[in-house]
């Protein structure tokens, strides 16, 4: 019996998103909580002919916690596209204030209701909101770092579609898996380009051709809010790359071996290979680097391709790093305050 909570369910992400886990065979139970309109959205889904369960959520007030109990109670993963998008001109950063309280108000809840479960986090600025989750399950004596996620899929997503869009002739976006650390935030978001199934093609590339393909990386969520003139950001793409990690997560949880996904995580020392990682990212807590998936969350952390950057691709580290440390200074300094 797998059960999925959504929080957001009734957003731009929140929907598509939920409809993808509703198509999922491995789910039986499907719980989609908002704080509006979520009672539709269930409706709606609720009438798709597979087999999961889909039950909707809505406090009555501001002050009833007992809709997002209900959701969350029994959950064994837990993904949250709750709070604010973006408009023109805004940095996800912007977004801290009003999505920083949503998100410690998700963490207590999940402290509560769904100790074990599995958080992915898609709600910005995830730089600082997956620290918030992180400092406010630990004040309630049930964090478990192998089971925290920042969902950075959209960087890899993204990454994937416009090295392919270079070379056309000879390659399809599926032919690729970029690995993407660092963090989901302009300069903090670094592609390998250099290793890997990209390392032929990207070699190919002028510096020039470089310089523009890792910028439209770093700063493709800008291309969508722009695009979308004050609409708000990407929800459709989100919610197939969220959807990804998800996949993954039910089927490692159901027993499948050997599955590497790029995660934001908490570089614990309790995870293998967590504090090598740390060392090299001059002591962050928080990065996103390959991990290794098993039944009980990230079993293992894949460090070495740090080790195996060329020279440019250092300094790009080293600009990310300096830029992370603050923004995970911010979230931390929020839940702990
Ligand atoms: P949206 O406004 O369409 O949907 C957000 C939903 O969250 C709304 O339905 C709203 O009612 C709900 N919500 C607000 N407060 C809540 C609470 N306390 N509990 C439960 N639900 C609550 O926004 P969206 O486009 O779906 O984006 C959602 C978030 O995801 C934004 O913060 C956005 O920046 C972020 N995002 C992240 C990535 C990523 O790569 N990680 C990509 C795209 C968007
Ligand atoms: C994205 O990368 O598309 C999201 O983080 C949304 C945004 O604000 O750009």
């Amino acid at each position: 019996m797998v059960k999925v909570a959504v929080l957001g369910a009734a957003g731009g992400i929140g929907q598509p998103l939920s409809l993808l886990v509703k198509l999922n065979a491995k789910v039986d139970e499907l719980a989609l909580f908002d704080v509006v309109n979520v009672p539709g959205v269930g409706a709606d889904l609720g009438h798709i002919n597979s087999d999961s369960k889909t039950q909707s959520y809505l406090p009555s007030s501001k002050e009833d916690k007992t809709a997002l109990a209900a959701a969350l109670k029994g959950s064994d993963i837990v993904i949250i596209p709750a709070g604010v998008p973006r408009k023109p001109g805004m940095t996800r950063d912007d977004l801290f204030n009003i999505n920083a309280s949503i998100c410690q108000g998700l963490a207590e809840g999940i402290a509560e209701n769904s100790p074990k479960a599995f958080v992915l986090v898609i709600s910005n600025p995830v730089n600082s909101t997956v620290p918030i989750f992180a400092e406010t399950l630990k004040k309630k004596g049930v964090y478990d770092p192998s089971r925290l996620f920042g969902v950075t899929t959209l960087d890899i997503v993204r990454a994937n579609t416009f090295i392919s869009q270079l070379f056309p002739q000879d390659t399809k976006p599926s032919d690729f898996n970029v690995r993407v650390v660092g963090g989901h935030s302009g300069e903090t978001i670094v592609p390998l380009y250099s290793l890997g199934s990209t390392k032929k093609y990207y070699g190919e590339l002028n510096e020039e051709q470089k310089k523009a393909l890792i910028h439209r990386v770093q700063f493709g969520g800008d291309e969508v809010v722009q695009a979308k003139n004050g609409a708000g950001s990407a929800t459709l793409s989100m919610a197939y790359a969220g959807y990804r990690l998800a996949e993954q997560i039910l089927k490692a949880v159901s027993g499948e071996t050997g599955i590497v996904e790029c995660t934001y995580l908490n570089l614990d020392s309790k995870i293998k290979g967590a504090a090598e990682a740390k060392t090299l990212v001059n002591g962050l807590d928080f990065f996103s680097l390959p991990v290794v998936l098993g039944k009980d969350g990230i079993e293992e952390v894949k460090y070495d391709i740090l080790n195996e950057v060329n020279d440019d691709e250092k300094k790009l580290l080293q600009v990310a790093i300096d830029q992370l440390s603050k923004n995970i200074e911010k979230g931390v300094a929020f839940a702990t305050k």
